[in-house]
């Protein structure tokens, strides 16, 4: 689960890393590997003080930011390449799990899940990959989605079973996102 670049791509230890979801649960977790392997993480997160904590546990930077808003993502991808340094390594793991039943989604809920799972997950590729560009290093995005987009496994035919179908399309978005 916690796979990192920054041990694939650097014998120097010095790689930015900026993990979006990062301030708990499996973003975390991606984030604390990161710091092991030596990368200077940044942890991206709508729970600012939560952000900050682990980013004080892990010794690294923290920068609050809700991934579903276009400008606070531009305004964290400024945030690291001017007060850290333009990043080598996204993973964006901000997400959230809206499992309510199709037959109870309101349009607040449908719009949100997609809005931070999809879409905001577009922007900060596209906010963070210029600024590779820009820097002229290259770099790596990681993506993460579930194994409920896949399209197998019993997470799907659960959430199939359940009528919660808009899940199962935000991670397909996901997923697609990732692979395009
Ligand atoms: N936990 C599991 O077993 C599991 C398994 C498969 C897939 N997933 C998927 O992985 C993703 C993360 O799971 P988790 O268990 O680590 O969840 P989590 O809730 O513990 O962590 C998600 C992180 O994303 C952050 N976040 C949420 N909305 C945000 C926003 N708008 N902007 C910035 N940050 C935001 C949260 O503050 C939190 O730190 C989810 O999409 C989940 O469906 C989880």
């Amino acid at each position: 689960m916690c796979q990192s670049a920054a041990g694939q791509e650097s014998n120097s230890g010095k790689k930015i890393a900026v993990i979006t979801g990062g301030a708990r649960g499996i973003g975390r977790a991606i984030a604390q590997r990161h710091a092991d392997e030596g990368a200077r993480v940044v942890i991206a997160d709508s729970r600012g003080d939560e952000a900050r904590e682990t980013a004080s546990a892990i010794g690294r930077n923290a920068v609050g930011v809700d991934q579903s808003r276009n400008q606070w993502v531009r305004a964290m991808a400024k945030f690291v390449a001017d007060e850290v340094e333009a990043a080598d390594i996204l993973v964006s793991g901000a997400a959230i799990c809206s499992m309510g039943r199709l037959a109870e989604i309101s349009e607040d809920q449908f719009d949100r899940q997609f809005n931070i799972n999809v879409r905001g997950l577009v922007f900060a590729s596209q906010a963070i990959s210029g600024q590779m560009v820009a820097a002229g290093k290259g770099g790596k995005i990681m993506n993460s989605s579930s194994q409920a987009g896949s399209g197998r496994g019993a997470s799907r035919r659960l959430l199939r079973h359940q009528g919660r179908r808009h899940q199962h399309h935000a991670k397909q978005g996901a997923r697609g996102c990732a692979a395009g």
